[in-house]
Order: structure tokens, then sequence, then C-alpha cells
């Protein structure tokens, strides 16, 4: 088998893993970086990032603004020291994005243009339009280009961490050129895979988005932490569930219901269309149970309507809403309010990290939205998740550069074996396996609909509970798939075949975490338990696995300045 030696690897090509590459790189030319990827990067899902980056660059703001909206928006689960760091690195991400070439949208007098956002205090937002991550990730990628020690292997399914002596030394991953296993080595691992949303039926998130990296670490011992925060985006399109940017709202656009009625003033009218998503997502879905929304080929719906911006302002500030709703709904915006729904959108949960993005297991590290350091807790402001990137992406890809300058080597291959025989398990699992009579598709569609049904913006004792034996019936059935396709040259079903495996094993820690979580908090709406109750839950959840399923444990959330409080708008 062959052995590809590096010392740093990196898992996944988008915004976390471009800028933990810089970073690593920027310690020293002596590193050779790895950017493992199962797409070519710019097809990471960091591209579809429409509404910007949240940074006090300046104006009214303040670091201490953005670390309170933070905060409460979390619903005082975010940890208060990975808060205070992440935003004050975050305004000189911003500006090492600027001087790398990023087109960052401008105020007429020159100067770093911000917009309104949810649950933020002031205009924090920094964007280039509406389509922030296409730009951001240009702008890493096209810079990660100038070292030469960033070596990419596009097309790399990554299917195991190779772990030897309880340390993290490397990982197993297929080139999809040939399905067959390529043992990389590393003194440091990191994951930054994004996040898990196709787990749900009704998502934002592209296909390539199944929980990779979490799975990969969970299945490693590395507790997967506050996994049952699942935040819902108010406004996708039905039926494709494609993002209506929340900067739609923030530059003026109203949430109308069937009676015509900005329906928001029953909610939250403090902050009307600019509230936080949790409260927003939550609100429509009240309006559709009321009989307030309208009923369409996908289900019922509200209105976003943009119309009194005026074609100018559409066409300046949110052009790719005008072309997604043009091409996806057929008419056009600037004429028509736009049918929206809310949508699953993040997972503020993931791999249990530290500051610097390390894990419990040595030489792992994770940052990104694969990542839970924590800086969202229940509920993630829209626009954190770029910057979360850019400075968690920085800090992590420094760590393990200085990690792995430090490691001593190790003599020989040690886990060459453990790459060979991941050859063997997925020959024998999957490529020459015979009998199944289940189909990958007909498995993904049923724990879609079960997360969906299950663990969705309200959420019971019963509809967790089933969700829970859904997904471990579910669970069974995979055992028994087979695939059609035994070609090795790009074989796509052995990659959704191990996609699926990665998803249910995501999805038991998102229904089992939100089971036992008896409260309500952030984006977990229990309709049976409507109250926060810090004095049980005012902790983080930590999912192990087991041979059972996961096992859930509790940890202290880090509060430093901001008591507690009702969370109040
Ligand atoms: O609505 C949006 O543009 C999404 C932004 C985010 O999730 O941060």
């Amino acid at each position: 088998m062959e052995t590809i030696e590096h010392d740093i690897v990196i898992v996944g090509g988008g915004a976390a893993g471009l800028r933990a590459a810089i970073a690593a790189a920027e310690v020293s030319p002596q590193l050779s970086i790895a950017l493992v990827s199962k797409v070519y990067p710019m097809r990471s899902h960091t591209v579809s990032a429409e509404g910007g980056a949240g940074a006090a660059v300046g104006g009214d703001d303040s670091l201490d603004l953005h670390a309170f909206d933070t905060i409460r928006g979390s619903d005082y689960l975010a940890d208060q020291d990975a808060v205070e760091v992440f935003v004050a690195e975050s305004p000189g991400e911003i500006v090492q994005l600027e001087h790398w070439g990023c087109p960052w949208s401008r105020e007429p007098d020159g100067t770093i243009a911000v917009r309104a956002f949810g649950g933020m205090s002031v205009n924090r937002t920094v964007f280039a339009a509406d389509k922030t991550g296409f730009h951001l990730l240009h702008t890493l990628f096209q810079t990660s280009l100038k070292y030469e020690r960033i070596v990419r292997h596009d097309e790399f399914f990554v299917t195991s961490l190779l772990v030897e002596d309880g340390r993290c030394a490397g990982v197993a991953a297929i080139d999809l050129l040939d399905s067959e296993v390529r043992c990389i080595t590393a003194k440091a691992v990191i994951l930054c895979t994004g996040g898990c949303g196709r787990i749900f039926s009704f998502t934002t998130n592209a296909a390539i988005n199944t929980g990779d990296g979490m799975a990969l670490a969970y299945r490693a011992g590395v507790p997967l932490e506050d996994m049952e925060f699942v935040q819902y985006h108010p406004t996708g399109l039905p039926g494709t569930g494609i993002l209506m940017t929340e900067a739609s709202r923030g530059e003026g656009g109203y949430l109308v219901n069937n009676e015509g009625r900005r329906f928001l003033e029953d909610y939250i009218p403090s902050k009307m269309e600019l509230g936080p998503r949790d409260i927003l997502s939550r609100a429509i879905i009240q309006e559709i149970e009321k009989g307030h929304a309208f009923q369409g080929p996908y289900g019922e719906y509200v209105h976003l309507d943009v119309r009194h911006l005026g074609e100018r302002t559409i066409d300046t500030k949110l052009p790719f809403v005008r072309e997604l709703v043009r091409d996806f709904v057929g008419i056009d915006p600037v004429h028509e309010p736009i049918p929206v729904r809310p949508v699953v959108h993040y997972m503020m949960g993931g791999v249990d990290t530290d500051l610097v993005g390390r894990t419990r297991l040595p030489g792992l590290y994770a940052a990104g939205e694969a990542a839970c350091v924590s800086i969202n807790g229940a509920n993630r402001l829209g626009s954190n998740s770029l910057s979360e990137c850019l400075v968690f992406g920085a800090r992590v890809g420094r760590k393990a550069a200085e990690d792995a300058l430090d490691a001593q080597p190790v003599p020989g291959n040690p886990v060459a074996r453990l790459a060979e025989s991941e050859q063997e398990r997925l020959v024998g699992s999957y490529l020459e396996k015979d009998g199944g009579r289940e189909r990958i598709a007909a498995i993904r569609r049923d724990l879609q609909a079960a997360l969906e049904k299950g663990a969705g913006v309200f959420r019971t004792e019963e509809s967790l509970r089933d969700a829970v034996m859904a997904v471990r019936a579910l669970r069974e059935r995979y055992r028994a798939i087979s695939l059609d396709d035994r070609g090795r040259a790009f074989n796509t079903e052995l990659v959704a075949a191990l996609e699926l495996d990665n998803m249910l094993d995501v999805a038991e820690t998102i229904v089992t975490s939100g089971l036992v979580r008896r409260e309500s908090r952030g984006s977990h709406t229990r309709r049976d338990h409507a109250v926060r109750e810090d004095d049980r839950f005012l902790k983080h959840s930590l999912a192990f696995a087991t041979t059972d399923g996961p096992r859930i444990e509790y940890s202290d959330v880090t509060i430093t300045r901001w008591p507690p409080a009702e969370r109040k708008y």
C-alpha cells in the first residue's frame, strides 16, 4: 500500500481547512501540509455562504458588545472564554482577508461596509454583496496556492483515523480515482469537514455535508459536544431548501403571513425581522400551525418581501437572491414576494475542542462547523460562522504546526497495518460484499425523514424517542446494504455508503442528546419542557461512542463576565 508522509494533514478544504493550512505554512517552511478533501476545495460548502462574516470592525461597535450579543444569542451556553477570543481576533482576520484580496463591499467613504444581521445590537456583518462565501473561499484558495508546502489531495475520502499508542498519527483515505486506500501519516491531523445538515430532509446544506469529521472523531473516542442544538434558518426556499440570506432582512426585507401582516410583531416586536434565528423559526412554524401560512406544492410557507427595497438595492446588495429566486422559483423578487420556510442550516455542536482546536485525543484537532469550541452554544448568530472558521482555523493551524515541529520522529510506519486492514474492511464490507437487500438511498431518505420529524424546530419526549428508535432500526438495515457498482474508478456509490455510515452515527448523537436534555434552550425547543433550566442543564452535553450507542455526559459551561440571565430582546 502506498504511504504518503506529511507533518500535518488537514481534512476538508473549506474556509476553516484552508485558513488552517495557510496558518500552518506561515509557521515554518519546513512543514509539509496536506489538504485532503473529498471534493475540489472550491466546491466546499463555504462557497454557498451568502450574507457575511461578523466582526466588530469599528463604528459604534465594540468587542464586548459582540461578545454579549453572541452569548445572549447562545442562550448562555457558549463558553465565554472562547467567545472573548473569537470577538478579539475576528477583526484582524477580516483585515487579513482584505490584504489577501477579498473584495469586501464598501461604504461610500471607502471603509469596509457592515450590514445588520439577526440578534446583533449594531450593524456588524462584513460582506461581499450576498456572495461572501464565494469570495472568501476564492481568497483563501488563491492564497494557499502561494505555498508549495501545502500539498493537495483532492477527491480523497477519509475513511478512518489511524490511532496508535493513544495518538492520532494519520488517516486512511480512499483515492476516488481507483478506490484504493492510501495511508497518509502525520504528526497532527485537523478535522475541518463542516457540518451534517444532510441528515435532515430539508436543508440549505450541500450534498457533501454528511458529518464525516464528526463521525471519524466520535469513533476514535472523542466526544461530540452539544449535538442536540440544530439550527433552523428561518428563510429557505420550499422544495430545494436554498438559502434566502438573512441579509435580505438585514437590508430591510419583511416577513409577512397570509393576512399580509408582519406577524413578528406578535413574537419579537423589539427586533422584528432582525430577531435571532431560533426565535424567528419558531414564529414561522407557529404561524403555520395557526393557519396563517400560504399553501404551495412543497408545503406551507410565509412571504419574504423585499420589493420595497427597490431594484437598485436588490441588484447591488442582494444580486444572488434575485438570481436564485428567478432560477429556482421562477419569479422576480423585485416584483413578487419570495416563499420561505425554516430550513436546517447549521450544527452548533461538533467535535469537542479547546481554544486552539485540540481534542482530547493527542494528535487530533478540529475547527469550523465540524468542531464545538464552543462559541455558539444553543443558537448561533448569523454571520458568526465564517468568522469562526477564520479565527479558529488560524488558531488550530498555528497550534498544530508548533506541535508538529516539537514532535519526536517515530521510526518505521506503525500505522501501515491499520491502513491495510481498512482496505480489507472496505473490500469485504462494500466492494465485494454480496447478497445485501437494502438500498443506500432508501435508508438515507428514511433517516432524513426521521430526523426532520423527531428533532425539528419543536421536539417532545415522544418525537425524540421515536427518532432514537428509528435511527437504531436504520443502523440494523444498513448492515444489509450492498452496492450495485463494483467498479473502482470514481465509485460514488461507495462514497455514498460511507457517508451514510457517518450520518447514522452523527444522527444518533443528535437525537440521544436531545432526548435527555429535558429543557428548552436556544434552538432546542421541547414542547414538554418549555422552560430553560439552568440548575440542571447549564451544561454542555458530551456524546461518547459505545457499542450500545451514545453515552451522554455533561461538562460545565465557562462563564467569565456575563452571568446567565433571562434571554430578553
Ligand atoms: O443568511 C445567511 O446569509 C447565513 C449566514 C450564516 O449562516 O452565517
